[in-house]
């Protein structure tokens, strides 16, 4: 919402209370008082300018039926939960224009199950951003063998409108960067199970020796163990018999326990 926002774009930030969108609108402030210190550093007035400009491009509302009659595309980036995405997806089909596309920024489903819950599987795609997705440049923009042309370019279009650099990728479990990321995460999470090395030193290893901005335990904080959890669990039970999907017994643990991370104050490492 906020790098939308930012570009000019009129966006409606849909959840479930006005309380988490008190909260979220709280933190695109702080998140775009953090672009604009570094983008205005010697125009502090362009930057006040900049962020009053990008936050009346955004209001919120809790009704999604409500605003969906109006809008070009929808973003949709709840819960990792098919059924819960398709019934989302299956009412606002009713209530949407023609015209409208829709997207989902799932991590790790399948964009065609989704377009399979709508009338519009030709207006259907993925549009999968990064944590925090203010820096991260990269949009992965998947088109399903249902996605038109018209919409897959449209998708890439508005990915650079948003000032993204969009790749390409078919619906397959992970697109490209979890594909690659999240084994690469669980294999850390194994590597400390089986003792061999401390996660602190992990961390350390493939941040000096392989140049990673984090190592893989802050990542797996970063991002969210319960997201984390959601994504292997899921391919698991597609390929159970393969090695870089099983569950990790550790990771399981600490969602139970409600550790998910940075979020919550603890994951793998305690945030104050
Ligand atoms: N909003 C705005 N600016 C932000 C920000 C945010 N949310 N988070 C960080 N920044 C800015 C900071 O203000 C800082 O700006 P400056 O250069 O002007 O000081 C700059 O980013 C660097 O931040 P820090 O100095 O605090 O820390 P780092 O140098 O470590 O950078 C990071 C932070 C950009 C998050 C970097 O650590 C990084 O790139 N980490 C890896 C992130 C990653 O791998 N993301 C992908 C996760 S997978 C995913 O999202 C997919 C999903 O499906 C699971």
């Amino acid at each position: 919402s906020q790098v939308a926002a930012a570009s000019g774009h009129t966006v409606v930030l849909v959840d479930q209370s006005d309380e988490i969108l008190k909260k979220s609108t709280k933190g695109i402030e702080e998140s775009l008082k953090r672009v604009t210190k570094k983008k205005f550093a010697d125009k502090p007035e362009a930057g006040a300018e900049f962020i009053e400009k990008t936050l009346k491009n955004l209001t919120t509302s809790t009704d999604a039926v409500a605003v969906v009659h109006s809008t070009d595309l929808v973003i949709e980036a709840i819960v990792e939960n098919l059924e819960v995405k398709n019934e989302l997806f299956k009412t606002l089909d009713k209530f949407a224009p023609e015209r409208t596309i829709f997207a989902s920024n799932t991590s790790s489903l399948q964009i065609t199950q989704m377009a399979n819950s709508t009338t519009r599987q030709d207006r259907f795609g993925g549009l999968h951003f990064f944590n925090p997705v203010p820096m991260m440049k990269l949009v992965e923009v998947i088109k399903t063998p249902m996605t038109s042309q018209k919409t897959f370019e449209s998708l890439l279009d508005f990915s650079k409108a948003v000032g993204k650099s969009p790749v390409s990728c078919k619906d397959t479990p992970g697109f490209i960067v979890n594909r690659l990321l999240v084994p690469y995460m669980m294999e850390a999470v194994r590597l400390f199970e089986r003792g061999d090395a401390s996660k602190e030193d992990i961390d350390v290893a493939m941040k000096l020796g392989a140049g990673y901005p984090m190592g893989p335990f802050e990542l797996l904080d970063y991002v969210g163990l319960d997201t984390s959890k959601y994504i292997i669990d899921g391919w698991h039970s597609l390929e159970p018999n393969n090695p870089l999907f099983a569950p990790s017994p550790l990771l399981n643990k600490l969602v139970e326990e409600k550790k998910l991370g940075k979020k919550t104050g603890e994951g793998f490492y305690k945030y104050k």
